[in-house]
């Protein structure tokens, strides 16, 4: 027999177990879109989970994770942070933010990449919370999760107490965050005589590990659709499900998941990580001229694609309620406009 559904309130019970900082602006909004739902057909309900507006230097999914991360760091007595990750990483200004908000140093580490390294969009942020920023040519994945692992360990010899960016540790901890807003959902939606019908969120990673336990741990009958900003070079539901099975052995809970309940779409990937698709500025400039929300190139527009084209094949009946996870990311627009000037109409 598989374990019993939770309740909200249950899994907010088992979260408060674990050492946790206030950085976000919580519950966000759950924003239902009806002029972008009657563009996209079907007759279906969607609406936006505001996590764009989480607060922590301009909103976005890192302002959950670092609720728990950085709770981890104080909880270890660690005085700075070592992390990294590209040079327009939204990821990596959340923490930033988070550290000036905490009193911890903050040492950046920015993979190059195909980025410009003028300070605009989140790197501008990143110095104007007065972190401290190198640049690498170490490529993000297993190389940068090394040159970091090097980087704390230096630190460390230094006598210094670094929290580092530590795939196994930090991913499932951040995927305890996404239970919460999974359960923050449920609880909006039952406000509103309502239950989800798909969810859809940006991710790779951590986010999405969180999303599909939410789902597991409410005994939520419904889609969690993982689409996907980037590929990894190991097998994505594999990787998600034991994170997922880490999360909710830090919540004390007994729910496991599989490879095959993670449901991660990566055809919507391409031309490739960091780069714009048709789909994904159609989707941008649909809701920003319908309901004045932005979607960013690089996760969430993508995102948006995914469920624009589940709807366009049919996928839900009329009156199907959506719910859309906006993951943020944002500033990135502003560093290079050239991502979204197709999208204007
Ligand atoms: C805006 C945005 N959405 C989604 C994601 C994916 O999150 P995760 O790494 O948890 O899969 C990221 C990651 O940096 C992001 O910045």
């Amino acid at each position: 027999m598989p374990p019993a559904a939770l309740t909200p309130a249950e899994i907010r019970a088992a979260a408060a177990q674990l050492p946790r900082v206030p950085l976000a602006h919580l519950p966000t909004p759950l924003e239902e879109v009806p002029r972008f739902a009657e563009r996209i057909g079907g007759g279906v309900r969607v609406f936006v989970k505001r996590d764009d507006c989480t607060g922590l230097l301009l909103g976005g999914n890192k302002a959950r994770h670092n609720e728990f991360l950085l709770g981890d760091a104080v909880d270890q007595g660690c005085d700075m942070v070592v992390w990294g990750a590209g040079v327009q990483s939204n990821n990596c200004r959340q923490t930033a933010a988070g550290c000036a908000k905490l009193g911890l140093e903050c040492r950046l580490y920015l993979s190059r990449g195909h980025y410009r390294t003028e300070p605009q969009g989140n790197l501008l942020l990143d110095y104007l919370v007065g972190a401290h920023v190198e640049f690498t040519d170490a490529t993000i994945g297993p190389e940068l999760d090394a040159f970091l692992a090097g980087k704390a360990a230096e630190f460390r010899q230094a006598g210094r107490k670094p929290y580092a960016w530590h795939r196994p540790r930090v991913v499932p901890l951040a995927a305890v965050s996404y239970t919460l807003c999974v359960a923050e959902i449920a609880d909006q939606l039952a406000d509103r005589g309502l239950k989800p019908d798909a969810l859809y969120v940006s991710s790779s990673g951590a986010t999405g590990a969180g999303v599909a336990l939410g789902k597991a741990l409410l005994g939520l009958d419904c889609p969690a659709r993982l689409i996907c900003p980037m590929h990894w070079p190991w097998h994505i539901p594999t990787a998600l499900a034991r994170d997922a099975n880490d999360a909710a052995g830090r919540l004390g809970l007994p729910h496991r998941l599989t490879a095959a309940d993670i449901d991660a779409d990566e055809s919507f990937v391409a031309p490739g990580y960091g780069l714009p698709s048709p789909a994904g500025r159609e989707a941008l400039q649909l809701l920003a001229t319908r309901e004045a929300i932005l979607l960013d190139p690089v996760y969430s527009a993508k995102a948006m694609a995914g469920l624009i084209a589940d709807v366009r094949a049919g996928k839900y009946k009329p009156g199907a309620v959506l719910v859309f996870i906006h993951t943020g990311g944002v500033p990135a627009i502003f560093a290079d406009p050239s991502q979204v000037v197709g999208a204007t109409v």
